[in-house]
């Protein structure tokens, strides 16, 4: 039992006790005392009140006696207004310090062949350019959210839907066909995604151009002359003969996407997120298609004259959404009816959560609304994990293009800015060229997660890359820096032969306590982090039990420690804030250096 529990439970006793009165421990809900008074943990007794016919000062006072006399784990009590404030017995403490140490996987609720089934989506790029720092929040959200998920005892599917079909990666094709003289990856020396995301601008280049051309010929508007585009035409050509599964179009397709995946796996493998079962809307769209063809049957779709399927969705307080093309061709919506309709067939999914930016917002209103209509009862209980916007400060790291940020730039910047920091702070000393290079990944991919990750996901935010590698503060290089130094005590320690023997008896110093019961709040911490889909909660968290770490080892030595039991008790708090800023780092996806 946590210490929380053991004094909710001593106070529902002492009411009944004292009162009468019939309390539900689980309801009582002890927080951390605050700074100015005496104590460790505070209860609220004012729902007590009325029923004890006292004021609110002296139920505390009645209630803190009874605990004091009866629960072993409560040393003294003080009462401000209707707030109890409570002393824990100081060597109390050493036991909640010991049975972190004795829990496995503290942190962590054990997944059982009857928990809940998970499934999260994420990253799910298109397949006609390269990830930008966009996907970067997206895949960093998702990796993390599956881990917490995870930790809350959930089996959790990691998903990814590609969107490797459509008039996007026919825009890329057309252009190789037309301008790509039979560039590859090899002969190019490219990244795969790079280059069909290149041949991508290069079509909105000459498709720009010949709209204007027309534009200024034909003297019309640019939306008209839009429509008299034969690079448009050719390019929704090129899509209804891969939809009809025209070889030569299917033969380029696939070879064009398969550099794109070899593409994408070196920046996820960088990255360091993966996928248990990846869809691909190629394989998912007929389903979709299937499904709203049965529902234009019955009468839960329409269709327009020009051939157009459409959904009234008028009733629900939205628009008509197009379903299907005049000419045939599926859009976006539709596959993502296929592919939800697949993964529910393929896993018993107790909950679905799709990880997409937030100007999808309506997209994911509209499909839920559009399963449930179709008769899929899960419909409605989709999940859109609905994140905001990530920009730079202005000027810094643009891309090639001078648009979007591109991932593997900018992971690349991140860990050559590591490095430069670590060299100027002259921390290197005496590690090999290999040994460097790993600190520099690790560091500058920490810095990079860790600052994307500590804000409410919700939220829009602007990614400041030099700020992210400071070593001091609330990033992620401080923390990793902080876990180094804890190992090197702990290797010190070793060397010199200290053992861990009792500290049971150690009366504990206040910085002691105050880590202790950081410590002892990681389980509830992650819980709550997995019922709001919050890694920053467990970012934040990671930050101040660092903090309250450096306080404890500023003002305390460890190892010129000569009494052995309180050297003991010093060790084991080492040791275990190493291991538990090392789960909620990996929570995090981010690893933490042995040496720094
Ligand atoms: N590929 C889409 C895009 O790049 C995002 C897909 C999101 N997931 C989904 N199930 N619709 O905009």
């Amino acid at each position: 039992m946590s210490i929380d529990q053991i004094i909710a439970e001593g106070v529902a006793k002492a009411v009944k006790a004292l009162y009468g009165i019939d309390a539900d421990a689980a309801s009582i809900v002890p927080q951390a005392t605050r700074k100015e008074f005496e104590g460790n943990l505070t209860v609220v007794v004012f729902p007590w009140v009325k029923a004890a016919r006292k004021a609110p000062e002296a139920v505390g006072a009645e209630i803190g006696q009874w605990l004091v006399e009866n629960e072993p784990a409560v040393a003294r009590f003080n009462t401000v207004k209707g707030f109890l404030n409570i002393v824990v017995e100081p060597t109390y403490w050493n036991k909640v310090l010991a049975h972190i140490a004795g829990t496995p996987d503290y942190g962590s609720v054990p997944v059982t062949d009857n928990s809940p089934l998970v499934m999260v989506e994420y990253s799910s790029p298109n397949t006609n350019k390269p990830l930008h720092l966009g996907h970067v929040r997206n895949n960093l959200l998702g990796y993390s959210l599956s881990r917490i998920l995870e930790a809350c005892g959930n089996k959790v599917v990691k998903t990814n839907i590609v969107n490797d079909r459509g008039i996007h990666i026919c825009k890329s094709m057309l252009a190789w066909q037309k301008w790509g003289d039979g560039a590859t990856p090899e002969s190019t020396g490219k990244k795969g995604d790079h280059l069909i995301g290149d041949f991508y601008v290069l079509f909105d280049k000459h498709y720009r151009a010949e709209v204007k051309e027309i534009a200024e010929r034909e003297n019309i508007p640019a939306e008209e002359a839009e429509k008299r585009s034969t690079l448009m035409a050719e390019a929704r050509d090129m899509l209804r003969r891969w939809e009809a599964g025209d070889p030569e179009i299917r033969g380029l397709w696939e070879r064009m996407n398969s550099w794109v995946y070899a593409g994408f796996d070196q920046t996820y493998k960088r990255l360091g997120v993966d996928f248990d079962k990846i869809y691909y809307e190629s394989q998912t769209y007929l389903e979709g298609k299937e499904k709203v063809l049965e529902g234009l049957e019955k009468g839960l779709m329409y269709r327009k004259e020009d051939g157009s399927v459409w959904a009234d969705l008028t009733n629900e307080g939205l628009d008509h959404k197009l379903l299907l093309r005049a000419d045939g061709t599926s859009v976006y919506m539709t596959q993502d009816i296929g592919t939800a309709k697949l993964r529910f067939r393929d896993y018993p999914i107790d909950r679905m959560i799709y990880v997409v930016g937030n100007e999808q917002n309506y997209h994911f209103q509209v499909l839920s609304l559009l399963l449930d209509r179709l008769g899929f009862k899960w419909g409605k209980d989709l999940v859109h994990f609905s994140y905001g916007m990530v920009e730079l400060p202005e000027g810094k790291m643009k891309s090639r293009e001078g648009t979007v940020v591109d991932a593997d730039d900018l992971m690349e910047e991140m860990v050559t800015e590591a490095r430069e920091v670590s060299r100027e702070m002259d921390k290197l000393q005496g590690l090999s060229e290999e040994e460097v290079a790993e600190i520099a990944e690790t560091v500058g991919m920490g810095a990079l997660k860790y600052f994307l990750l500590k804000v409410d996901p919700r939220k829009n935010m602007l990614f400041n890359p030099k700020e992210s590698i400071d070593f001091n503060g609330n990033t992620g290089p401080f923390i990793q820096y902080t876990y180094a130094r804890i190992r090197s005590v702990l290797r010190k320690a070793a060397e010199k032969g200290f053992a861990i023997g009792d500290y049971s008896s150690v009366v504990p110093n206040d910085k002691e306590i105050a880590l202790i019961q950081t410590l002892a709040d990681f389980p509830s911490t992650v819980q709550e982090a997995g019922r709001t889909f919050s890694p920053a909660l467990i970012a934040n968290y990671a930050y101040d039990l660092v903090k309250q770490f450096n306080q404890f080892y500023h003002d305390y030595t460890i190892l010129g420690e000569e009494d052995e039991p309180t050297r003991s008790l010093r060790l084991t708090l080492c040791d275990q804030t190493s291991r538990v800023v090392k789960a909620a780092m990996a929570l995090l996806g981010i690893r933490v250096p042995e040496r720094m």
